[in-house]
């Protein structure tokens, strides 16, 4: 059965929204745990406009379950997360002006670097998993540089506009994670996942975690966070 790593970057947003101490993702982690998640995603953002890195440590010391850090490979993030050392890393690309991560990790350009970062983060004892597109030659290096997983990022399929494009970027998806399991790599998937658009991985058992945060925490606004995750969870149990 797939598991659910529940996001809740964006109880912190509502927090930051305005400069106080509430809603505390901490306690959503918690709420989330009781209510069935997996694991727990933070990430931690260079411009620190949700997450903090005070709420990385206390996850660190109260999630039970598994702490997953997104980060950057950046050498600030990587003495962050050596010094935490959360379960898991998920490497992802960041610019300050986006809204959201909006694509994978592109390891033609950057594998260099990501190969180091992957290098120090599995000698601390931390897996390391690699936000990439549903690209073949992304998934190739990802297992050359010695990545324990890869995460595909399902934003293109779930944000497509039509039947037919929604159609393509998930026949890349199924083919991405089919190529990853033969590399033997362990494969997730997340961005922009929903209640509806997460019915349509039925079937796809390559897909070990999905990685699941806004549309939780959107849903928890209106009927709590227990709720919100027990429905996802069952969503993706009936998998
Ligand atoms: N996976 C990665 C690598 C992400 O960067 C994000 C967004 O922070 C997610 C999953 C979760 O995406 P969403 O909030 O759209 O569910």
């Amino acid at each position: 059965m797939a598991e659910l790593a529940v996001n809740v970057d964006h109880v912190a947003t509502l927090r930051q929204a305005r400069g106080i101490d509430y809603p505390d993702p901490v306690a959503a982690a918690v709420a989330a745990e009781i209510a069935g998640a997996d694991a727990i995603v933070v990430h931690l953002r260079e411009d620190r406009r949700h997450i903090q890195e005070r709420d990385v440590r206390l996850l660190r010391q109260i999630v039970q379950s598994k702490l997953i850090l997104e980060m950057a490979a950046t050498s600030e993030m990587l003495g962050i997360a050596l010094d935490i050392l959360p379960h898991t890393v998920t490497l992802v690309p960041e610019k300050r002006e986006e809204l959201t991560t909006e694509g994978g990790l592109d390891l033609v350009t950057h594998q260099d670097i990501i190969r180091e970062a992957i290098s120090t983060l599995k000698n601390a004892g931390i897996k390391v998993c690699i936000f990439i597109d549903p690209d073949l030659d992304q998934i190739k290096i990802a297992h050359k540089i010695d990545a324990d997983m890869i995460e595909i990022h399902t934003g293109a399929f779930c944000d497509a506009a039509t039947e037919t494009e929604a159609r393509r970027e998930f026949s890349r998806i199924v083919d991405a994670a089919k190529i990853g399991t033969k590399l033997k790599l362990g494969v997730n998937a997340g961005h922009g996942i929903c209640y509806n658009t997460i019915k349509a991985f039925e079937g796809l058992r390559e897909i070990r975690e999905f990685s699941i945060g806004h549309s939780i925490v959107a849903r928890a606004v209106l009927v709590g966070m227990d709720q919100a995750v027990r429905d996802m969870k069952q969503l993706v149990k009936a998998l």
